[in-house]
């Protein structure tokens, strides 16, 4: 079977492809990923997946690499993903959440009309919520507080449109937080675990920069995650729609004394209002029981071991930098 992942290099699309090349899922697959640069995540993987190189903006690209493949199964998760830097570039992240899923959806009904697609959005098309709504489920009204946001509303709504007027069977999750080894320094905890390993190793001060610790959210391991994304394609029915977050929420403050009890180093933490934003939702929940109930998934990685692996990732990544950098240094 022919799967097509978008987005495959990043930190949710390596994982992903990750998970189907290890674990028997019933039948063997094919694995391609449209991939825009090159990037350490699937280093490894290389030789086990078909890599197509080019801009899913480019709808022309879009259309060769569909009709080459003609995917029985596609991810999209190419994707801009953070919130906090879309207040300031709204029009980037509109054009290219919107862009690159339009394209991918036109070039799949002319050429794989038959396809399953899943389309990811996000806790982020409910925004300000009532605190009545909690925990969320699929029905909480979307007031959107984030171009991020809107661009999830957009890419939500566009997948059940080509449900609707092609039949093309898209189904549409809205994930919570998801956490992990290997995501980006742009999102909370890999920005914490990166400033203590940089700590550890003398690159940065002993002081910790945050932003605001109050806000609840609803956090997953991005290994859980990606099989809720696979059970959600092998159960989902056309154009339907799934939460998919643990249920339970933590104040941020609760991950950083996590991962503080996890360093010997003495850190103290500072407010740095640049990571503040415009606008906030103090408490996400997710009500994940329509998901759960159709696909038996539930979380199966502790929050204190991801935030484990996320240490363990980053005190790696920052020694090996430190040891190029001092190559690159010696005459
Ligand atoms: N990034 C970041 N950096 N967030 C911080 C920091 C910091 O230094 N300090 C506190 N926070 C708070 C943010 O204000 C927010 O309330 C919370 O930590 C989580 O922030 P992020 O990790 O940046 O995630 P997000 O909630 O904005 O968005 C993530 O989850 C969405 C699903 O709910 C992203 O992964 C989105 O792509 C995803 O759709």
């Amino acid at each position: 079977m022919r799967v097509l992942i978008t987005g495959i290099s990043g930190f949710v699309g390596s994982t992903l492809a990750s998970y189907l090349l290890s674990e028997p899922l019933g039948q063997p697959l094919e694995i391609h990923g449209a991939i825009h640069r090159a990037d350490h995540r699937i280093h490894h993987l290389r030789d086990r997946l078909r890599l197509h190189k080019g801009d899913l903006r480019n709808p022309a690209w879009v259309d060769r690499v569909v009709e080459l493949v003609r995917p029985a199964l596609v991810f999209h998760l190419a994707a801009w993903s953070d919130v906090r830097a879309s207040w300031d570039q709204p029009w980037a992240v509109y054009e290219l959440n919107i862009s690159c899923q339009l394209n991918l959806l036109e070039a799949l009904r002319r050429h794989s009309p038959d396809a399953k697609v899943l389309a990811v959005a996000s806790s982020e098309v409910y925004g300000l919520i009532d605190a009545t709504d909690i925990p969320i489920d699929e029905q909480t009204p979307l007031r959107p507080n984030s171009p991020y946001g809107i661009s999830k509303v957009a890419q939500d709504l566009m997948a059940q449109q080509y449900w609707f007027n092609f039949g093309l069977h898209t189904v549409r999750v809205r994930s919570f937080n998801h956490i992990g080894p290997g995501q980006s320094e742009s999102f909370v905890a890999s920005a914490f675990a990166r400033q203590i390993a940089e700590i550890e190793h003398g690159l940065q001060k002993p002081v910790l920069k945050v932003g605001n610790l109050e806000a609840e959210r609803d956090y997953t391991d991005v290994r859980d995650m990606v099989r809720a994304y696979w059970l959600a394609l092998q159960n989902g029915g056309p154009g339907e729609l799934f939460n998919v977050g643990s249920g339970t929420s933590f104040p941020v403050n609760h991950l950083l004394d996590i991962l503080l009890d996890m360093s010997a180093t003495d850190i103290s933490v500072e407010q740095d209002l640049e990571r503040l934003r415009p606008s906030e939702v103090p408490r996400i929940v997710c009500n994940p029981q329509l998901f759960a109930g159709r696909t038996g998934w539930a979380p199966s990685v502790p929050l204190r071991q991801s935030l484990a692996d996320v240490l363990a990732y980053w005190r790696g990544r920052t020694g090996i930098e430190r040891e190029r950098g001092k190559m690159a240094a010696q005459p």
